[in-house]
């Protein structure tokens, strides 16, 4: 009986929602924890490509929240103080930005102002999975552009590609690959379509380039960001748009008002005015990024050159990644594995974490190796 009715609620779902195979994450910490019989203090993510430490303000924000603690009404929708912060922080006025929960319902709303049903977008692979599933969700048709054999974009294959499409997702650099595109090349690709063009610059600032330049000049490029890599805010869901005007405007009639809390604004309006806190971050993961980047070499791993916070890296088989993955997860240092992708199954991804942490990956990588 129970199974007819789960059966028939699945048949109630969109087509679309049915046929869309879902993020996939490495188990929670907890459960790590539990599998292995370890403490949940053991467990280190080297997995979702976020900052090791809280930003320095949140003791003070906290104790600001604390003083005013608005949280029964609701919040100012057009973020206000946030947005003038982040303007200044990217040049561009609040009239360019819009801001949501995170890069991710920022992707979500770019797809509800732009995406009909049937509509085709180019997703250069291997990519960040979320570009599929929000066009998914929205029955568009992901058209996939592999990349070369050195995992880098090809261009002219992404050109040609978006002959009939509404829409590119570019992430730049890369996740998984670590990879960067010159903005000169983002220029060329702009130029050389007729469609809109979405940059993901969740890991900008690790790599000094960016589209930001661009965008003044050019209506059909949207630049994304987030607060949960360079500023250390994953958890209280940050991230906007710079666009141009008539894009915000499109897009203020699909975003919910309110996704982003009062807690949250205040955070990352102290974040982003906490310039040398990110500039000492992202310094840091730097050193640490190519500090585990020889450490990987030395152990005769080779490394795709990264511009992000973190590093891909490759195992000489799919048998023996998965596992080094297994042997480092069962001490609670979670690497990021893609078993279920062929161009990708026999490499990692590790994030660069605090040198201790770093530090006990390496030998975990070397016993497991040995
Ligand atoms: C390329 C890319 N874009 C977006 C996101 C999600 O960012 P947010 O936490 O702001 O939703 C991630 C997270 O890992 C990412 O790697």
């Amino acid at each position: 009986m129970e199974l007819a009715v789960e059966q028939s609620i699945t048949q109630l779902a969109r087509s679309a929602t049915r046929a869309i195979e879902p993020y996939v994450w490495e188990a929670a910490s907890h459960e790590i924890a539990a599998r292995y019989g370890i403490d949940a203090s053991q467990v280190v993510r080297f997995d979702t490509n976020t900052a090791p430490l809280p930003p320095p303000c949140l003791t003070s924000v906290l104790r600001q929240v604390e003083a005013v603690p608005d949280v029964n009404e609701y919040f100012d929708s057009s973020y206000a103080s946030l947005a003038q912060a982040l303007s200044e922080y990217t040049g561009y006025a609040p009239e360019n930005l819009v801001i949501g929960a995170g890069a991710d319902e920022i992707l979500d709303i770019v797809a509800k102002t732009f995406l009909d049903p049937r509509d085709t977008v180019v997703v250069p692979t291997p990519t960040y999975s979320m570009y599929r599933i929000v066009s998914q969700t929205l029955d568009v048709h992901v058209q996939t552009v592999p990349s070369r054999a050195d995992l880098g974009f090809d261009v002219d294959a992404i050109v040609a590609a978006a002959k009939n499409a509404k829409l590119i997702f570019l992430c730049n650099p890369n996740n998984p690959t670590g990879l960067t595109l010159p903005t000169a090349e983002i220029a060329r690709l702009v130029k050389s379509v007729r469609c809109m063009v979405v940059v993901d610059e969740a890991y900008a600032e690790f790599s000094g380039e960016s589209a930001l330049p661009l965008v003044r000049d050019e209506p059909r490029l949207i630049v994304i960001r987030t607060l949960s890599k360079a500023f250390s805010l994953a958890g209280a869901r940050l991230g906007y748009a710079v666009c141009a005007p008539e894009v915000v405007d499109l897009a203020s009639r699909v975003r919910p008002p309110n996704s982003v809390s009062y807690i949250s604004a205040v955070l990352g309006e102290a974040a982003v005015r906490d310039t040398a806190a990110v500039q000492a971050n992202v310094s840091s993961l730097i050193i640490e990024r190519e500090w585990l980047a020889a450490a990987l070499e030395e152990l005769g791993l080779p490394v795709t050159p990264s511009s992000t916070n973190f590093v891909l890296v490759k195992l000489p088989s799919a048998e023996v990644a998965a596992k080094v993955h297994e042997a480092c997860l069962s001490q609670g240092l979670v690497l990021r594995f893609y078993d279920a992708n062929p161009v990708l199954n026999s490499y990692l991804r590790i994030t660069a974490r605090r040198r201790a942490d770093n530090v006990r990956l390496i030998e975990a990588l070397r016993a497991a190796l040995s």
